[in-house]
């Protein structure tokens, strides 16, 4: 281990980090089935891939500061994208090119050779205004010779002196792709004008890069910088997805501090532009989703992971578990298809293998349905909607309520006190046929109509708050399998 880290390490094991451990193991609001950090905060997932049969989930990692400080990569591991084993830290922050912080990043593999591009994050002390920032982002090199276990940084490869003039030094979180045997990288920014783009830069061997030009964007609805851009092909159309800030809220839509989402387009390869005249559609309607990063694995699937959080730049939210020395969580992960024009994300098969306890049952709802085998915290729940007259309301444990309004076609989500200040998302759908639910300790994924429409949320309810019950008036079919 590198001294500098081994030092680190014997300070942090001096502040008694056991007990901090402890209690973060014991926190009732700890998921059982999604990756978390160990204590302290996650945010992005970094270098999502496969690799000789392992996937591997490095992410955006503040051990000692639940609310977000110094950016390391943490690093887990899994063979069947169920169960994860932890590897610690992956990248510290301890070069002049990255020394407050190990921010976004992708993996690239060839010929069985793992390359990692991350932007090296520098803050500089004195006033500054947005353009400077007061920050260096970096894009910067490093390599993995043991399959992606532990990482050595190769250097800077794009210094922040070294972007195009008329970007601010909000450039950030490269994602690299080979096409006609030449590899692209491309960066999210915010230009001087404060506009969101991506940029792409070209190189023959992911170590010379020179810039090429504007890959996407502006677009004056889309706010004023892109994060996290990531660009592939699938089932015959292009997708570009990146997470827009600054986007206004326009009726239902666009209705947390940030947005991640796409767009289906074309890319012109001679140029390396991407162009769409589609509208750039949100991943997920909820409350909880932000910086997704996607990868194919070996079996050829299109995959994507999402932070469980947002940004809370405000702080206008205070997730109970800050108190309990930790903080945030990632999506399962999901698989993407784009059939007829839409892009659907479904749940990944592999989490049949959790499916324990079976209740099943189908019913004719006159007013109200409970039935305590239904009951659940850590569970998957399909329900099946042959008919719903004027409404359907499913209650989940504390007072989190889904109410499907069939006169005027919105799905309402709602959270009541465990939201802790949350209140209400709603997405408007063509009719309800199906809701695919996975609920955790504090958290709910719901697929709407077969992967049209995810709402992803963490809320906080009391302890022992099992309840699954209906209300309305519908025909369904339920299967509810307890997850263990
Ligand atoms: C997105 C983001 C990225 C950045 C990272 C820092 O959530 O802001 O743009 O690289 O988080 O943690």
């Amino acid at each position: 281990m590198n001294p500098l880290h081994k030092e680190l390490n014997n300070f942090y094991q001096k502040m008694n980090l056991g007990s901090l451990e402890k209690m973060v193991d014991q926190d009732q609001w700890r998921l059982k089935y999604h990756v978390m950090p160990p204590i302290g905060w996650l945010n992005d997932p970094n270098g999502v891939m496969q690799h000789d049969g392992i996937y591997h989930l490095y992410y955006q990692y503040s051990p000692y500061d639940a609310e977000g400080g110094l950016k390391y990569w943490g690093h887990k591991t899994s063979t069947d994208l169920v169960t994860f084993e932890d590897h610690g830290i992956a990248l510290y922050p301890d070069q002049p090119y990255d020394l407050h912080g190990v921010y976004s990043g992708t993996a690239y593999v060839e010929d069985g050779q793992i390359h990692y591009f991350y932007t090296g994050n520098v803050k500089h002390l004195g006033d500054h205004d947005y353009i400077s920032s007061g920050r260096e982002q970096n894009t910067v090199h490093a390599v993995s010779h043991d399959g992606g276990f532990t990482i050595q940084k190769v250097g800077c490869v794009i210094h922040a002196d070294d972007y195009p003039k008329e970007f601010s030094q909000h450039i950030r979180d490269p994602k690299v792709f080979k096409h006609s045997e030449r590899y692209y990288m491309l960066l999210g920014a915010r230009d001087l004008e404060s506009q969101g783009q991506v940029i792409v830069y070209q190189s023959d061997n992911l170590v010379d890069w020179r810039y090429q030009g504007v890959f996407a964007g502006p677009d004056q609805k889309l706010g004023y910088m892109w994060e996290c851009p990531d660009y592939f092909s699938l089932d015959g159309e292009d997708v570009l997805i990146f997470s827009p800030q600054g986007v206004e809220p326009e009726g239902y839509l666009y209705q947390n501090v940030y947005q991640a989402g796409y767009m289906l387009g074309k890319l012109d390869p001679s140029l390396m532009q991407f162009s769409s005249q589609e509208k750039f559609v949100e991943l997920d309607r909820g409350f909880d989703f932000y910086a997704p990063q996607t990868f194919l694995d070996e079996q050829g699937r299109r995959i994507l992971w999402g932070w469980m959080g947002l940004p809370d730049e405000d702080g206008a939210i205070t997730n109970p578990t800050v108190e309990q020395g930790w903080q945030h969580a990632m999506t399962l992960p999901r698989e993407l298809s784009i059939e007829q024009g839409r892009l659907k994300q479904r749940p990944l098969p592999e989490y049949k293998k959790l499916r324990g306890q079976h209740f099943e049952d189908t019913f004719e709802l006159t007013d109200h349905y409970q039935n305590e085998q239904l009951f659940g915290e850590v569970y998957e729940l399909i329900v099946e909607v042959e008919r719903v007259e004027s409404e359907l309301v499913l209650h989940l444990r504390q007072d989190t309520v889904l109410r499907y309004d069939h006169d005027n076609k919105r799905l309402h989500l709602e959270l009541g006190a465990s939201g802790f200040g949350r209140d209400q998302r709603t997405v408007e759908l063509d009719g309800l046929t199906q809701l695919h639910i996975f609920s955790d300790r504090s958290s709910l994924e719901i697929f709407v109509n077969d992967g049209d429409y995810v709402l992803t949320t963490r809320m906080y309810p009391e302890q022992n708050h099992d309840l699954v019950a209906f209300e309305g008036q519908a025909k369904l079919t339920i299967n509810k399998w307890a997850l263990d």
